[in-house]
């Protein structure tokens, strides 16, 4: 079965393409990627799984482009708030998206809750390849860890501050990008995807 070929890159984040680029470059060079074309408008998260939603990016660019598409949704899941924010994580504290407002009120919602135990939480990616005939293919990533109480670094975005990752003292914001991009939710999605790819041929 010949899966080679291209695959328009749903995200419009710079970073998270540079990041996707340089997991497929490692897992299956064989694959081009290109830049989700200008003129794609907003495509609307509606569906309440990672996999729903990410299923819509792609179909949505799979439609606009007539090309294979790549897309992935991303959010964190806390235990103590029955998986919340969940696929709403973007918009957590509202809309438009505020990041501050989205950190600031995960850490009000956890309130008094103290220690790695109470504070439990994961990442989860889920990463979708589909085709114009309608096949598809997807792989998650999940990291471990626990919501710190205040925010902890300055590199990173979202809720790195304050995420600490098992078996680490640091959050994700006060590790080196290069050591978080190796244990992540979404390297490890995209290294699962690409593999697969990559052994289809
Ligand atoms: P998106 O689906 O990647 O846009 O992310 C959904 C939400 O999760 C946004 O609030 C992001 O800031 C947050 N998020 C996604 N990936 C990460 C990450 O690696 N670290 C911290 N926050 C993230």
């Amino acid at each position: 079965m010949a899966e080679t070929g291209t695959f328009v890159l749903a995200t419009t984040n710079p970073n998270k393409a540079r990041e996707i680029r340089e997991i497929f470059a490692v897992c299956d060079p064989g694959t081009e990627l290109v830049d989700r074309p200008p003129g794609v408008g907003e495509i609307e998260e509606t569906e309440d799984t990672f996999l729903g939603n990410a299923r819509l990016k792609a179909r949505a660019l799979v439609e606009a482009t007539g090309l294979p598409a790549i897309a992935e949704d991303t959010g964190i899941e806390v235990e103590a708030l029955a998986g919340a924010p969940g696929v709403r994580s973007a918009r957590y504290a509202g809309e438009p998206s505020n990041e501050e407002a989205n950190v600031d009120k995960l850490l009000a919602e956890l309130g008094p809750r103290v220690g790695p135990e109470q504070r439990r939480a994961r990442f989860v990616t889920v990463a979708v390849a589909m085709w114009p005939d309608g096949r598809e293919a997807s792989a998650e990533g999940t990291v471990e860890g626990w919501i710190a109480g205040e925010r902890r670094g300055r590199g990173g975005f979202g809720y790195d501050p304050v995420f600490v990752p098992n078996g680490y003292a640091q959050s994700f914001s006060e590790l080196a990008e290069t050591e978080k991009n190796r244990i992540s939710h979404r390297g490890l999605a995209w290294a699962r995807l690409a593999g697969w790819l990559r052994d289809q041929r």
